[in-house]
């Protein structure tokens, strides 16, 4: 079942997101294809992270994240973001600005989140966040990744 599960899975044709996130004495940045817009009203997102990620030391009810769409050419950021690097050297070579929470200004959306939500399931927990500033570039030219390689 699993096997075929993740057959399935590698089908899929999805859009990549850094998640950010930070607080007072940490930041972080992983990449993520688990997000889904939630509703409209209010306008919210939702994203699953496994429980073993650094960042839940710095996501809590309450606090800001950002859901950065990375363009198509960024996948070397995706690498770096999903285990290239780790911890503050994931923030050295691209255009980060430290805010809260911290964002990546070249990235084709930025999804200003506060994190109303987190729900536990299993490995992971779906993230919820209410949506509460936008930067949208205006492109479409999302970054693809199907069958384990950016497209
Ligand atoms: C394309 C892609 C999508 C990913 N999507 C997710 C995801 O939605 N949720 C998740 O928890 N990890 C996801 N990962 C794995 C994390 O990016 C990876 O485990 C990362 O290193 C976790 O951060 P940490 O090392 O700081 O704990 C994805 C990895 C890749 C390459």
């Amino acid at each position: 079942m699993e096997k075929e599960f993740l057959e399935i899975l590698r089908t899929l044709s999805q859009t990549v997101f850094v998640l950010s996130a930070d607080n007072e004495k940490e930041r972080h940045a992983m990449t993520v294809s688990s997000v889904a817009s939630l509703s409209l009203s209010p306008p919210s997102m939702m994203v699953g992270v496994n429980k073993d990620a650094s960042i839940n030391n710095v996501l809590q009810k309450g606090s800001n994240f950002c859901l950065n769409l990375l363009k198509n050419s960024q996948s070397k950021i995706a690498d770096t973001c999903s285990g290239v690097e780790e911890g503050e050297e994931r923030f050295k070579n691209d255009p980060w600005i430290s805010s809260n929470p911290v964002f990546l200004e070249e990235a084709q959306s930025n999804i200003f989140c506060k994190v109303v939500e987190i729900i536990p399931f299993s490995t992971h927990s779906i993230v919820v966040g209410e949506v509460l500033k936008l930067n949208h570039s205006g492109k479409i030219e999302p970054l693809i990744y199907q069958n384990g390689s950016y497209t």
